[in-house]
């Protein structure tokens, strides 16, 4: 199923972003190389933003854990005009034990190409898994931030979550995921989605 980011999904299959006509998708085994290949066209200074380290790739073993669908979600996400050119890479990882909302949290990760950054997606697609993260049973998104990453803080920001001084140069955040009490009719749910904790095991793995 094909939705747009302003339709009503009832199930995340596809998504595509209007504003660059990208297309999102649960990833597969197989982009492994696709994925890695994205970090290698990233500038440092984007890969240590997702990494707080010195990162290039992902290892198969890494790569099987993020997408095994049961305690990992990711997705990845495609340019208009190349459909084989992979542009972003957004992971869920299941944390054992209970986040601050109660129960499982996860931490939040996201790597968007230099050119396509900037341009919202970032934005939509932290929305989007949002709206996910109850399909590995978590009750809040948990991320590290650093502190100089001014576009994902104002991301987090923008949802409510909590931030606060994680030491050294991060910022740990929370953002706790909707709940059917909520108060939401289920439309409004996914229009409007809860908040996303992240959590001081952030961005993982770091480098
Ligand atoms: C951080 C990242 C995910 C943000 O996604 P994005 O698509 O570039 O950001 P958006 O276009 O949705 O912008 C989000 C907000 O940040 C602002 N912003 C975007 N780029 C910015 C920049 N370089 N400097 C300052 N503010 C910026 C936007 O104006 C927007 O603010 P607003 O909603 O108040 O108007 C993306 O830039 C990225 O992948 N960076 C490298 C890896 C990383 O930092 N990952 C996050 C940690 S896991």
């Amino acid at each position: 199923m094909l939705h747009s980011e302003n339709a009503t999904p009832a199930v995340d299959e596809e998504f595509r972003h209007g504003p660059t006509g990208t297309l999102t998708r649960l990833a597969g085994a197989a982009e492994l190389a696709a994925v890695n290949e994205l970090h290698s066209r990233c500038s440092q200074g984007s890969l240590y933003k997702r990494y707080l380290g010195t990162r290039t790739g992902l290892t198969p073993g890494e790569w099987q854990h993020m997408t095994n669908g049961g305690t990992a979600l990711t997705w990845v996400t495609y340019s208009p005009e190349s459909p084989e050119h992979l542009i972003a890479v957004l992971q869920l990882v299941g944390s054992a034990g209970g986040g601050s909302a109660g129960g499982g949290s996860a931490d939040l990760g996201l790597l968007i190409e230099d050119p396509w950054q900037n341009r919202r997606l970032g934005t939509a697609l932290v929305r989007h898994a949002r709206t996910q993260g109850h399909r590995i049973g978590a009750t809040a998104i948990t991320g590290t931030v650093d502190r100089q990453n001014t576009a994902m803080l104002r991301i987090l920001r923008s949802l409510g979550a909590s931030l606060s001084f994680g030491g050294g140069s991060v910022i740990d955040a929370v953002l706790a995921l909707p709940t059917i009490d909520d108060g939401l009719a289920p439309a409004q749910r996914e229009r409007h989605p809860g908040s996303v904790g992240m959590a001081s095991a952030g961005c993982l793995p770091r480098g």
